[in-house]
């Protein structure tokens, strides 16, 4: 097998807080295949987007990774320069957030937004190369050209959404990260969004990780799915493999609160009790106080994440 695109090892980030640290990312490792689109599911709070955001430095101060190391085409992101960071962020690698308007400038118009990030990666582009590359993305995103003058505010979510993504791609990265990239969307829209990602994805030869807690959009997007809880990994295993035999129980679970995954939109938070905190987070499994199967073992000793089948991964003693 070739080397994968992005692989995280034994990822940990920690957000000091007046009462303690709180172990937002614990000791994670996963990888993400040239090509591939990966999803990453979890209640609220599992640390989902810390991890996304630690994948280029971003993460929300006074969060900083503790230890691990983000290796992105054998460079370890980790402890790259900050200067050569930069050149990272937008260039080989970009992100979509969840709010298109927290995102983008409210005073500049859209074009303006195109302009400056091509600006910061290629300062010395021509005006006539500039709108070309603007132009030809825009046409690959379904947007009016003369939709270019307009201030965010003036635009439709879904068309607020699609200019992310154009942002995003204008510099062809090679991963995009997105983060909740529908949450703001009615249905109709986000259907409209998956389309236009599927068909992006193949044209640039995109490689993707999706976070959401949106069972419904990995079941459409995703090729393989990790499943967080408490800011660990606690499954991962192709799309098919989640949805149709899920070993991990709260992945069961999951699954059963979710009727019918072409049509629900349900978040993640119908399972009963909830999870643990994470400045003390319990020794032993994680989820064995919500457990259904929980034996004594369970609540002593962590289980670690070990292949079950061949590329189906779990951290459950009752699998062993
Ligand atoms: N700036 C911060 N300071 C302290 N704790 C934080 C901070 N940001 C996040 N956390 C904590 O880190 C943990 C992970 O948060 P994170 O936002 O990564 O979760 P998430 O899975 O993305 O959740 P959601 O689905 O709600 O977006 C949570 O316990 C959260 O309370
Ligand atoms: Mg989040």
């Amino acid at each position: 097998m070739t080397e994968a695109l992005l692989k995280i090892e034994n990822l940990s980030i920690d957000y000091p807080i007046a009462i303690g640290t709180v172990h937002a990312v614990r000791g994670v490792s996963l990888e993400v295949q040239e090509g591939e689109t990966l999803g990453i599911v979890g209640e609220s709070g599992s640390g989902k987007s810390t991890m996304g955001l630690a994948i280029l430095r971003l993460v929300r101060a006074p969060g900083k990774i503790s230890s691990g190391r983000v290796l992105f085409e054998g460079r370890d992101l980790a402890a790259l320069p900050e200067e050569q960071m930069r050149q990272v962020r937008g260039k080989d690698i970009a992100m979509v957030f969840q709010n298109p308007l927290t995102s983008l400038n409210p005073l500049m118009r859209i074009d303006r937004h195109f302009l400056e990030a091509l600006k910061t990666h290629k300062p010395d582009i021509q005006k006539t190369e500039a709108l070309k590359l603007i132009h030809e993305i825009l046409e690959d995103l379904g947007i009016e050209p003369s939709r270019m003058g307009a201030y965010p505010h003036q635009l439709s979510g879904g068309m607020r959404q699609r200019i992310m993504i154009g942002l995003g791609l204008i510099l062809r990265p090679k991963l995009v990260i997105c983060d909740e990239p529908t949450t703001a969307l009615d249905v109709i829209v986000e259907a409209g969004f998956i389309d236009l990602l599927k068909r992006l994805q193949k044209e640039f030869q995109l490689t993707i990780v999706v976070i959401t807690h949106n069972l419904g959009l990995v079941a459409e997007l995703a090729d393989r799915i990790a499943v967080m809880y408490a800011g660990q990994i606690v499954e991962d295993a192709t799309a098919e493999a989640i949805f149709h035999e899920p070993l991990h129980p709260y992945t069961r679970g999951l699954i059963s609160c979710v009727p019918n995954i072409d049509l629900d939109q349900e978040k993640l938070t119908t399972m009963e009790g909830s999870p643990p905190g994470l400045v003390d987070p319990p020794v032993g499994c994680s989820f064995a106080p919500r457990c259904p199967l929980v034996m004594g073992r369970c609540r002593l000793q962590e289980p670690e994440l070990k292949e079950h089948r061949p590329g189906h991964k779990a951290a459950c003693w009752r699998i062993e």
